[in-house]
């Protein structure tokens, strides 16, 4: 079937803590459902620094790493895992381009945020990348593995 190919994949997707104080939760959950994503695993993270370091290590020697780690650690973070075709690809065109002066209207960084130091959310750029944030962020037991039950109660 249509699920079982290479392209059918999990995307590490997170809400930033501007977008989880700005009550972003559902309208951006939303975007992925309608989209049809399936949620696999999600979970309000207080992410430690050493965590965020982890996970931006790649980002180091940036002149905005440290204020990143912060903007990231001022609050919970709303990390998610979503499954299905071409997920990481995908669900970057959701979020929109990094620098929300560049994210298409309809996009959620396009309609939601101005500032890339206040974007909203984070979503893998790989897939590669996507398997070492998901493991970084959740444990295997955390992660769902499920399909809908026939909608046979709808006529
Ligand atoms: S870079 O410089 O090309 O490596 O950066 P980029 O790939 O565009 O973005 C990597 C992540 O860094 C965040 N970023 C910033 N944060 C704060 N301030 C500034 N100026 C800034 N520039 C980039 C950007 O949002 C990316 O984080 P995620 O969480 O992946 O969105």
């Amino acid at each position: 079937g249509t699920r079982d190919t290479d392209d059918c994949v999990h995307s590490f997707i997170a809400i930033k803590p501007d977008g989880v104080q700005r009550g972003l939760i559902g309208p951006i959950i939303s975007r992925f459902e309608n989209r049809g994503f399936k949620l696999v695993g999600i979970k309000l993270v207080s992410p430690s620094k050493k965590h965020l370091e982890e996970h931006y290590a790649d980002l180091a020697e940036k002149s905005f790493f440290q204020g990143l780690i912060a903007y990231m650690g001022s609050g919970p973070v709303c990390a998610m895992i979503w499954e299905g075709r071409d997920a990481v690809k995908t669900g970057r065109s959701i979020l929109g381009a990094t620098n929300p002066l560049a994210s298409a209207p309809g996009t959620i960084r396009g309609d939601f945020a101005l500032d890339v130091g206040r974007n909203v959310c984070h979503g893998s750029d790989t897939v590669d990348n996507a398997k070492k944030e998901i493991a970084l962020w959740f444990e295997e037991t955390e992660i769902q593995s499920w399909k809908p039950a026939a909608f046979d109660w709808v006529y």
